[in-house]
């Protein structure tokens, strides 16, 4: 797992906590923000967007993620989530995050400021990666 300066992992972490401001949960109530580092040292944002069809919400590192590929970055180094409670990624997160950054190290953060260090393999084992679709690679 890559190692990520502390001053590092406190900006990114500093970051998912101020998007965590702007999610939009009228449903819920449950805010999420989420911060990726991309390799070209950038960090978006995100944060979870509800919808009146619950389907249609998206989670805040979901948001971040692709935010990030429209923006062009190609390569993640790590992302951080923060919640009120230290709520860890969902599976379909977890799914997104091992498609675009398996080897992330992911930063989980609680209001109190409490954070755990985990990664993307630890949190997925044993993933489907796509590797045996027709048109991989
Ligand atoms: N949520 C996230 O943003 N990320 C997760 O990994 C878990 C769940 C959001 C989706 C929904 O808006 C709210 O939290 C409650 O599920």
């Amino acid at each position: 797992m890559t190692t990520i300066s502390s001053q590092l992992q406190d900006q990114l972490v500093d970051a998912a906590s101020g998007a965590r401001t702007f999610a939009y949960a009228p449903y819920s109530g449950y805010r999420v923000g989420s911060a990726v580092l991309a390799g070209d040292g950038t960090i978006v944002t995100g944060c979870n967007v509800e919808n009146a069809s619950y389907g249609a919400t998206i989670c805040a590192e979901r948001v971040a993620l692709t935010r990030a590929v429209a923006e062009g970055k190609k390569q993640f180094v790590a992302i951080a989530v923060a919640t009120d409670d230290g709520g860890a990624p969902c599976g379909i997160c977890r799914q997104v995050m091992v498609e675009l950054g398996p080897e992330m190290v992911v930063f989980v953060n609680d209001a109190a400021g409490n954070v755990r260090i985990t990664s993307v393999q630890a949190l997925l084992p044993d993933s489907f990666d796509g590797s045996g679709l027709i048109n991989a690679g």
